[in-house]
């Protein structure tokens, strides 16, 4: 989408030969004011019968398009609920300029202005207009012309166009680093496999100045990932742990280190998957995807920060090779896992990914994302990440920056009793809880502490909910949402930049 920025000009004034352009303009409940008024009266009443004549309050959600007279510069207003007060945050206009690209789309816009008094509010209907636009129809070879979206073009118009086009700088980058995630995880699994995963991240990240290392099964096997390993052992396609390092902050600054689980395709190994809605189970690289478009976006925007990127890629298969229940990894820690249920294979690869990522860069703090557990997704649906870690502080950091960008997360406990329940009878710990399916997303929670040291401020963000919402929200698509980019981008400027 091509996106400008511009000072107000005439709204009313009639031009010949424009088509798909479409003016948009938030209102709240009430009398039409601004520039709706204005184009009421130019209209001499058409706004307010259009109103008359619809559903539309001005509430939140709503959205009319109005088709106005024929020469003017527009062809239709669009009229967006919600409020034009002060207390509208730039969050709650993203998320009804994303709504309204659907209205945009059905009507056949390519371009659409938006009319707004505050700059932010200007950058961030730019940016819901661009997070929603995202389409993944590369695999059709015949699309209907209807259904292709139209809209190609935004066009912000408010006082202070520099001011906005400097925070948009901002977001804009950052859903570049979305859109980047978000085509992970909807490839398919047969495309999109651990080594093409990585060279496909080198091939982007490296020119942007994000230093890209590949680690293959001999490096992984030479450095004791008996458990990452174990899990890939089943499958043709070799693992692969791809390592991301951003200096953009001063070389004596401590990094941040994330971690992505990247199960290009998990059946579940021996401990296969019932097949109703397998296919799903493409989207269980979605914690690496996320760490792609984290780095995309903080290279895009140069943030200033040291950054250590890890994601352990791995395909988990059924096959004469594969891991047994009952098997007993060794990881990279020394410490040995009792395979219990190979289907519990997201904490194997984190155990080695996260393990590795403190030995070798010892951050301060750590997360990791990972569509680990079925069990999340019953607890907190498609709108809630579920959060746990080691440090109150970090928990609230990531809590507090999904809040402002609408990506919403919710702590669930850890504890002792929880973490009794993978001692094994035979090695270390175990992969399943001993008991039964109970706290099923802190068990998993659980294993992954046993990797984190106790200096480590660490928190686990258990996506397997919101990485891929059945339906789109806002600016999170359906497929692939990205989910968890605009929440560490936003944390890391707010508590890793500029912070000392
Ligand atoms: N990738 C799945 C978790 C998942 C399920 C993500 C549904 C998204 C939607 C994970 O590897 C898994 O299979 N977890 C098991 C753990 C169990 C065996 C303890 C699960 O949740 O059933
Ligand atoms: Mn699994
Ligand atoms: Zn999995």
């Amino acid at each position: 989408m091509k996106v400008t920025f511009i000072a107000p000009e005439k709204i009313t004034r009639k031009i010949a030969g424009v088509t798909g352009s479409v003016l948009a303009i938030m209102i709240g409940e009430g009398k039409l004011t601004g520039p709706a008024a204005e184009l009421d009266k130019f209209t001499k009443g058409e706004i307010t019968r259009a109103i008359a004549n619809s559903k539309f309050t001005g509430k939140k959600k709503q959205a009319l398009p109005i088709l106005l007279p024929k020469g003017m510069a527009y062809n239709y207003l669009l009229l967006i609920g919600g409020s034009t007060k002060a207390d509208t945050t730039p969050q709650q206009v993203e998320a009804a300029f994303a709504e309204a690209v659907i209205t945009l789309n059905s009507i056949g816009a390519k371009s659409v202005t938006v009319l707004t008094e505050d700059e932010e509010h200007g950058a961030y209907a730019a940016s819901g207009l661009i997070l929603r636009s995202y389409r993944f129809d590369k695999y059709f070879t015949k699309q209907k012309p209807e259904k292709k979206p139209t809209l190609k073009e935004a066009r912000i118009m408010t006082p202070d166009a520099a001011a906005a086009k400097k925070i948009f700088a901002h977001l804009g980058a950052v859903a570049e680093g979305v859109y980047f995630a978000r085509d992970f995880g909807n490839e398919p699994p047969n495309v999109l496999y651990p080594s093409e995963f990585a060279n496909r991240v080198r091939e982007v990240l490296e020119p942007m100045g994000v230093k890209v290392e590949i680690l293959d099964d001999k490096q992984l096997t030479k450095l004791g990932m008996g458990s990452l390993l174990g899990v890939a052992q089943g499958s043709v396609r070799p693992a692969r742990v791809v390592v991301l390092q951003w200096h953009g902050g001063e070389g004596k600054d401590v990094p941040i280190a994330i971690c992505g689980k990247g199960v290009t395709f998990d059946t579940g190994g021996i401990s296969i998957k019932p097949s109703g809605g397998m296919e799903e189970m493409k989207y269980d690289m979605s914690g690496a995807g996320v760490v792609a478009g984290l780095f995309y976006a903080m290279a895009r925007r140069k943030a200033k920060v040291n950054a250590i990127g890890v994601m352990g890629l791995v395909e988990n298969m059924p096959d004469g090779n594969a891991i047994r229940p009952g098997d007993i990894l060794t990881s990279m820690s020394g410490q040995t896992i009792e395979v219990l249920n190979t289907d519990a294979e997201g904490r194997l690869v984190l155990a080695d990914v996260l393990w590795y990522a403190q030995e070798r860069f010892k951050p301060a703090n750590m997360v990791n994302l990972a569509t680990l557990t079925g069990a999340c997704v019953v607890a907190l649906g498609y709108e809630y990440c579920a959060i746990m870690g080691n440090d109150k502080g970090m928990i609230e950091n990531v809590r507090a920056a999904g809040e402002t960008v609408g990506e919403l997360c919710w702590e669930l406990p850890l504890c002792e009793v929880f973490d009794e329940r993978i001692n094994s009878r035979f090695a270390d710990m175990q992969n399943i809880s001993s008991v039964d399916r109970a706290a099923g997303s802190s068990i998993g929670g659980q294993f992954l502490n046993r990797f984190v040291k106790k200096e480590t401020k660490w928190v686990h963000m258990d996506i397997a909910g919101v990485a891929h919402p059945k339906k789109a929200i806002g600016p999170l698509t359906d497929g692939a949402s990205g989910f968890g980019i605009r929440l560490l981008d936003r944390m890391i400027s707010d508590k890793f930049e500029n912070v000392k």
